[in-house]
């Protein structure tokens, strides 16, 4: 793997994608940042990561035969490299809560932000971005962050735990290729934070409302039962569990 060290940038999706541009890089070049100025997370949130202690990185993954169908099963491997390498560490009680967040103990550790270029029907190519909490250990205001070291007691070297993801990464990446979607989806599915367990959601609409997740759907939609009712499936925006 060929890894981009830097400073400082404003995202590490963001400098791929745009060093993308120009270059042609390998599969699964590496950009890892100490400071990222403009991390972002998910549905346009920011991505807050104190300088030096924690890992922010993308990986670009390129593809030669990715319809955009299954583009739901690389966030199912990413999620799952990460709670592998995670269990490798011993964090304890891990789960991904739908649809990629990473947590322990009900706290979030790690967070997940994939962006696809599509061409057609494929994905010709992702940047994979990865925040993981490692050495911070103050999360001012974020009470449901977590990290390695409020885990477990002490820091943890940044390379070290780098080169585990990758690792992991590298072979889930080789099982979504070779199309093993279903073994995929089991696993994922027996990680999901709350899965089988009746809990509250919020709604688009704003109301709470009760519900058991049940699973995920082929395209990534979550499975609720709610009630004695059929299945209802969700997309991101349209639930929040309330935990
Ligand atoms: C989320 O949980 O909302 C997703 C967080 C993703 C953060 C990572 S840090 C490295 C990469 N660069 C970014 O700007 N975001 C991702």
């Amino acid at each position: 793997m060929y890894t981009i060290k830097l400073d400082a940038t404003d995202s590490t999706n963001r400098y791929l994608k745009n060093l993308m541009l120009s270059n042609s890089l390998e599969d699964l070049t590496v950009a890892v940042a100490d400071k990222q100025t403009l991390g972002r997370g998910q549905s346009g949130t920011q991505w807050l990561s104190q300088p030096g202690k924690n890992l922010t990185f993308s990986i670009l993954k390129k593809f030669d035969n990715f319809i955009i169908d299954h583009q739901f099963h690389l966030n199912m491997v990413v999620s799952l490299a990460i709670l592998d390498s995670l269990k490798a560490f011993r964090i304890p009680n891990l789960k991904i809560k739908w649809p990629n967040d990473i947590l322990s103990d009900r706290s979030k550790i790690s967070g997940i932000l994939i962006e696809n270029m599509v061409k057609g029907h494929q994905i010709k190519a992702s940047i994979i971005g990865i925040g993981l909490n490692v050495n911070q250990t103050d999360f001012n205001g974020l009470f449901n962050a977590t990290s390695l070291k409020l885990l477990l007691g002490r820091s943890h070297d940044l390379d070290g735990v780098l080169n585990e993801l990758l690792e992991n990464l590298s072979n889930y990446l080789k099982r979504l290729e070779s199309g093993r979607f279903i073994q995929l989806t089991r696993r994922y599915e027996e990680a999901l934070f709350m899965l089988e367990e009746e809990g509250t959601f919020q709604g688009s609409d704003g109301k709470m409302f009760k519900g058991t997740i049940k699973g995920v759907t082929k395209t990534g939609r979550l499975q609720v039962a709610i009630g004695q009712g059929p299945l209802k499936e969700f997309d991101l925006k349209e639930i929040k569990p309330v935990y």
